[in-house]
């Protein structure tokens, strides 16, 4: 299967197979309008399963968190949108000079289409204006669909850590 290059656009998979015209992903930030979008995806129960932290988080709650991260120049969110309809979510928070700790969800009904290595493979290049040379990401060893989307858009497994408790495989991309 061919693998998803940079700027090739989407696969013919899925939605875009249904579509009319070739569809696009692309990126816009996010901002305190997709509040409950985020709180939705964060509380599905598959991304729950996935997270470290598998608490449910009320609305408000997460209202207030994103309110936080939005004015964080250390963190930049990121909504992936297809067509009109966004559909995935990334958020890059710096973690040293340079390297950004990478978090991304996909909506529910958009999984398995290849959005997320899409999203991996087309992530900014800075956060808050500083450049970004290392990405890092940790994400438990059951998640499947999770590690092979990260592999298919380059990253590389470098360590294995606890965290929360639980067992964490840590993935990282650099860049040239
Ligand atoms: C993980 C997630 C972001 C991946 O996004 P996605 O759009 O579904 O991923 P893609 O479609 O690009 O790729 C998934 C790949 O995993 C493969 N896959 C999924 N489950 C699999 C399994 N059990 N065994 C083997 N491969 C599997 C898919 O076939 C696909 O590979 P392919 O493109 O070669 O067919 C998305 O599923 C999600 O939001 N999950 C819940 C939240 C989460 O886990 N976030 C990640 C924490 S960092």
């Amino acid at each position: 299967m061919a693998l998803p290059l940079p700027n090739q656009g989407f696969r013919a998979r899925g939605f875009m197979i249904h579509s009319t015209r070739r569809l696009r992903p692309r990126w816009i930030a996010a901002s305190k309008a997709d509040g409950t979008l985020i709180w939705r995806w964060r509380n599905d129960p598959e991304a729950r399963r996935q997270s470290f932290s598998q608490a449910r988080f009320g609305l408000r709650h997460s209202m207030e968190w994103l309110g936080e991260k939005l004015l964080d120049p250390r963190c930049a969110i990121l909504m992936a949108v297809v067509g009109r309809r966004k559909l995935g979510q990334a958020r890059l928070e710096l973690i040293a000079p340079a390297a950004a700790q990478v978090s991304i969800s996909v909506a529910p009904q958009a999984r398995g289409r290849g959005l997320g290595t899409w999203m991996l493979s087309h992530l900014p290049r800075s956060v808050g204006g500083k450049p970004i040379r290392r990405y890092v990401a940790e994400i438990k060893p059951g998640n499947v669909a999770s590690v092979v989307a990260f592999v298919k858009a380059g990253f590389e497994f470098s360590a294995r850590r606890r965290r929360r408790g639980e067992e964490a495989c840590v993935l990282e991309k650099s860049l040239t």
